[in-house]
């Protein structure tokens, strides 16, 4: 029995990536997970709906950024997909210019506003301080029922070399889950990101988005070139 990290297939592969990536984000729940992958409604068709939208959504996206790099864990007994992560490899200061996705994923009414919102305060530490060259893992999850076997550490050590093979810095945003995984591969934690949109006279679609998301906080993570980090010592090029 083994877990074998392999590219996707962007023709095939997403469905199953989507299915695992919620039940990932599930168990435990995350709250903030739905800014990104919302059901809208209940029940199981509501559910099969928002993978599906999730899944033609990560191909559209993948198929559409030049940076971007999906891979997935496949339990090499039941060839079923138990992890996956999508990374970033900017070769190049992404920032340089503002993008911005449009939110199809939301109705066109405030709860689009509330993730628009979300979504700018996310981005906004790291476009500040990560204005080079980088490696950016976006996305990483290991199915509950294969936590702790790992998987996420097979992810880390292809995202290390890719750094050190294109001597980069690497940068993610971490959940409070993800944490100790980061922490273990000696990145530093850089920025606490608390993220909570306001608005003034919030109406009923704002206030159900501040209901189903609240606050929800990540911490900015970096790991420098080379990946060695000493305290007092390590330059952090954004400081500079
Ligand atoms: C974070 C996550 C991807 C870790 O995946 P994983 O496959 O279980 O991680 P690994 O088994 O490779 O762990 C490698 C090392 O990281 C550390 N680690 C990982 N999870 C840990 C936990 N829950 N508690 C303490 N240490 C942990 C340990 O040092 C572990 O080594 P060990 O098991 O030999 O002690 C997984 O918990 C997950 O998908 N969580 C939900 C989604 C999420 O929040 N993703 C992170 C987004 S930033």
């Amino acid at each position: 029995m083994g877990y074998e990290l392999k590219e996707v297939d962007p023709e095939t592969d997403f469905p199953e990536i989507a299915r695992c990536l919620f039940e990932s984000y599930e168990d435990p729940p995350q709250k903030f997970f739905s800014v990104f992958f919302p059901i809208h409604g209940t029940g199981d068709e509501a559910r099969r709906e928002a993978l599906e939208e999730a899944a033609q959504r990560l191909h559209f996206w993948h198929v559409n950024d030049p940076s971007s790099y999906w891979q997935k864990v496949v339990d090499t007994d039941s060839s079923k997909i138990v992890g996956g992560a999508l990374w970033n490899i900017h070769k190049e200061n992404p920032f340089a210019e503002q993008k911005h996705s449009e939110i199809t994923w939301y109705p066109n009414d405030s709860s689009r506003e509330y993730v628009a919102q979300a979504l700018g305060k996310h981005v906004s530490p790291r476009a500040r301080m990560a204005q080079r060259a980088h490696v950016d893992l976006y996305i990483i999850f290991t199915h509950p029922d294969y936590r702790r076997r790992g998987v996420g550490q097979q992810i880390m050590d292809w995202g290390k070399n890719k750094a050190d093979e294109m001597n980069v810095e690497f940068w993610l945003d971490s959940t409070p889950y993800g944490r100790p995984l980061y922490e273990a591969n000696d990145f530093v934690y850089v920025y606490e990101n608390v993220n909570s949109p306001e608005r003034e006279n919030p109406d009923e679609k704002w206030k159900e988005m501040e209901e189903k998301i609240g606050t929800f906080t990540f911490w900015v993570m970096w790991r420098p070139v080379g990946g060695k980090y000493e305290g007092g010592k390590t330059i952090k090029p954004w400081e500079q």
